[in-house]
């Protein structure tokens, strides 16, 4: 039975050719494969990244085609790139087109901040979008995107990631015991993070974002060697101490290639309300002029906002509670140029 749903689906998909061959989607493309089983059908379509748009439109007629076949219950269509076909030698496995992780030099610079709002911006542009809260010292995703509810585990023994905000959340913090102090040895802290990967139902994935703990150290070794990170993203403020932290961060990435996608400059500046003047606090365009000089791309900067720390401290982020906002355009801008950068 399920031999001739299989030969049904085959006539469906070798009537469309695979753009990055040109061959035919059928049996002996190896850029095809199908399964079913109990009336589901898997299918996955291996990928060149910058022809999205023409697979989805094949996915997308192909699942409607399938699903007239009599006896099938749904029809799954996972689109894979090379990065997630490549991540077979990678420890920790995940179904995500892109891993960013979000770093800074110095911590309290606002990578937490940023991760929730980048999150919520390539939601809305339309991605799928996981958050990983990664840092081991102080998680703080749950709690900025208001989540209060432990993750439960399911029959699968995996832990199912909280929803918020079309978000989903796995934070560290749920596994840990927070009494517990946080002397985490290299190889207890990529237990955690390893099962944070493989121990989680994150399903699949157009982007996951990963706040790092700051600095340099074991979380961010461990998630560079064992898995497919797309690339880090390096949050600075301008001064020269932060400056000076965060190039640490860019050499320590380097080294274990992970590319440097860019850095944003938070806490760039703020406006009073007064004198509606802008008032460089922490100095002038100091993490601008750092990725100039050093010759790596610079995503935006990020004013110095009350209302962006007081929505971070209620759990409602900015970019959900107003999205039109001068703020949110800021992360979408970022959100968008990433994502063309990344598609390239
Ligand atoms: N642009 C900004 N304007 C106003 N407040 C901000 C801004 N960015 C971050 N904050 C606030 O600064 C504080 C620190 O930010 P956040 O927790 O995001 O930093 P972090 O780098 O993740 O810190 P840690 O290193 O402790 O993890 C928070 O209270 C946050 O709301
Ligand atoms: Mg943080």
């Amino acid at each position: 039975m399920s031999d001739e749903i299989l030969s049904l689906i085959y006539d469906f998909s070798r009537k469309y050719k695979d753009p990055k061959t040109n061959l035919l989607f059928e049996p002996a493309n190896k850029n095809i494969f199908a399964f079913i089983k109990e009336g589901n059908v898997n299918i996955s379509l291996q990928i060149n990244n910058d022809q999205y748009h023409l697979y989805k439109e094949i996915s997308k007629s192909l699942k409607e085609e399938i699903t007239k076949i009599k006896g099938i219950l749904s029809v799954n269509i996972a689109i894979t790139s090379e990065i997630t076909a490549n991540q077979h030698n990678k420890k920790f496995k995940i179904d995500a087109q892109n891993i960013i992780a979000i770093a800074s030099g110095k911590g309290g610079v606002g990578k937490s901040t940023f991760s929730v709002n980048l999150a919520i911006a390539l939601n809305l542009i339309g991605f799928k979008v996981g958050i990983l809260d990664a840092d081991i010292y102080g998680p703080s995703i749950p709690k900025m995107i208001g989540l209060n509810k432990k993750p439960i585990m399911n029959n699968n023994k995996k832990l199912v990631p909280i929803e918020n905000y079309g978000l989903k959340c796995m934070s560290i913090g749920f596994i840990l015991d927070p009494e517990s102090p946080t002397i985490w040895r290299g190889p207890m802290v990529m237990k955690a993070l390893e099962q944070m990967f493989n121990g989680v139902e994150w399903g699949n994935l157009d982007y996951l974002i990963i706040d790092l703990p700051p600095g340099t150290g074991d979380a961010q070794l461990s998630l560079a060697q064992n898995s497919k990170i797309s690339g880090s993203i390096i949050i600075s403020t301008p001064q020269e101490v932060a400056l000076t932290d965060a190039r640490k961060g860019i050499s320590m990435f380097e080294k274990v290639n992970v590319k440097i996608l860019g850095i944003v400059e938070n806490m760039s500046y703020f406006i009073c309300e007064n004198c509606k003047e802008k008032h460089f606090i922490f100095s002038k365009d100091g993490a601008k002029n750092h990725a100039e000089k050093f010759n790596i791309p610079f995503l935006g900067q990020i004013p110095i906002n009350k209302k962006l720390r007081e929505q971070s401290d209620i759990g409602i982020p900015i970019c959900i509670e107003d999205p039109k906002g001068e703020i949110s355009q800021i992360y979408l801008k970022i959100a968008k140029n990433l994502n063309m950068n990344l598609n390239k």
